[in-house]
This record gives structure tokens, C-alpha cells and sequence, in this order.
């Protein structure tokens, strides 16, 4: 499943993150791909071993917390601290599947990626090529939102970035660990909490939805982990 949250960060973050990101010194972006990754990336990067790439994913952490879209379609367990990456002109991402297991800098645990998720930072107009690409059983799916919205995708997916041409390509990313690993269960809490904050919306009070909110409550105690 494929969840585009828009506007995740609000207009003023993106232009903080922008204009900050616009001073730093960008790194290979291959100081964090695995083995096989490693061949098909060429980008640049910044992530928590610097202090400013610390401070500006904390930015995006804190904006994450206060989104119930991301909340309710990702159930998060543990958070990856965001990464930024900047594609230039000639700049691409290969196809690959992201690693299984990721080392969260700093604290000695890990995090198992569930999901995989992409912030857009730069306005679509302002680049060309440089869409998402992931690959379901459906197909290809080439994404190019706004800046401030979110991609998440089942993080087993294999996808790629799509060479800029023109302009640069800014985005935060990262991974997520679920409380619900399995996928076809995190969908179906995703369906009914969707579906409960529509109807609560057009029905307000009700008995049977004041049950169905339980079911949903009941089902993530069931299969959550923390
Ligand atoms: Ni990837």
C-alpha cells in the first residue's frame, strides 16, 4: 500500500529546511547503502553524524508526531532519525529494496524497516525527472508530489529515484519500524480507522461507532508490538 500524505510539513518547515539545507556540506549519499545499493546510488547526503543533519531531522521527528495520517496508516514502533538527500542534474538512485535491519546512530538498538518514507522538499516545478518510482504487484508507480508531502511504501518494495535533468531534488527520508509488522494486517487497521474517522465525522455520536472504535483498539492490542 501506498500512502501520500500531503502537506505532512507545513509551508514555513519546508522553507527553514530548504534554506538550511542550502548551507551545509552534502556528503556521497553512499555512506549509508549497503553492499549491493551502493553500485546503483549516486547522490548526496546528510544525516545524523553531523550536528546540523541531527537537528533538522529532530524538525521533521517533532512534525511527525503531530500528523494522525502518518500515525494511523504507519503505527510506528521506533522511527529512524531522518536522513536528507539532494539529486542534481545526472544524480539517480538504481532499483533496490532497502535494508532489512538499520542501526539507529547513536542509541545501540535497531529498527526492522517495515516502511519507507520520502519527504518531498522541493517544489515539482523547480526539477525535472527525479520521481519516486516503486513497484508493486500493480505495476510501477512514478511519484512527484509537493514539497512538504510524504511517500510511505512497504519498505520490501523495490523502487528508485529516476535521474534529475534539470534543477536539484530535495528530500528527508527514512524508515519506520511498525507495531504491526505484518502488512496485510496494518492495512486493514489503516481501512477501519480511516473509515471510522469518516463516519465519525458525518455521523458524530453513535453507539455502534463508539464499538467499532473498540474493534480497532482491540485489534491493535492484538497484533501491536512494542
Ligand atoms: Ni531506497
Amino acid at each position: 500500500m501506498l500512502v501520500h500524505i500531503p502537506a505532512i510539513l507545513p509551508p514555513d518547515l519546508v522553507a527553514i529546511l530548504r534554506a538550511r539545507l542550502d548551507a551545509v556540506a552534502w556528503a556521497d549519499g553512499r555512506i549509508t547503502a549497503g553492499h549491493q545499493s551502493a553500485l546503483a546510488k549516486r547522490n548526496l547526503q546528510i544525516g545524523p553524524e553531523c550536528a546540523e543533519g541531527r537537528e533538522l531531522g529532530m524538525m521533521v521527528l517533532h512534525a511527525l508526531e503531530s500528523s494522525p495520517a502518518f500515525m494511523s496508516a504507519a503505527l510506528p514502533a521506533r522511527v529512524f532519525p531522518p536522513l536528507f538527500n539532494r539529486y542534481d542534474k545526472g544524480m539517480e538512485f538504481g532499483t533496490h529494496i532497502d535494508n532489512a535491519v538499520r542501526q539507529i546512530p547513536g542509541t545501540g538498538s535497531r529498527l526492522r524497516t517495515d516502511l519507507s518514507a520520502t519527504i518531498f522538499l522541493s517544489d515539482p516545478d523547480s526539477y525535472d525527472g527525479g520521481e519516486l518510482i516503486v513497484a508493486d504487484t500493480y505495476g510501477e508507480h512514478a511519484l512527484k508530489p509537493a514539497a512538504g508531502d510524504m511517500i510511505l511504501y512497504p519498505a520490501r518494495s523495490l523502487h528508485r529515484v529516476a535521474p534529475v535533468t534539470r534543477g536539484s531534488r530535495l528530500a528527508a527520508f527514512f524508515w519506520i519500524q511498525s507495531m504491526v509488522k505484518d502488512r496485510d494486517r496494518r492495512e486493514m487497521l489503516y481501512d477501519l480507522d480511516q473509515s471510522v474517522q469518516e463516519l465519525s465525522a458525518s455521523l458524530g455520536e453513535d453507539p455502534a461507532l463508539v464499538r467499532l472504535t473498540g474493534l480497532y483498539h482491540n485489534l491493535l492490542r492484538e497484533w501491536g508490538e512494542l
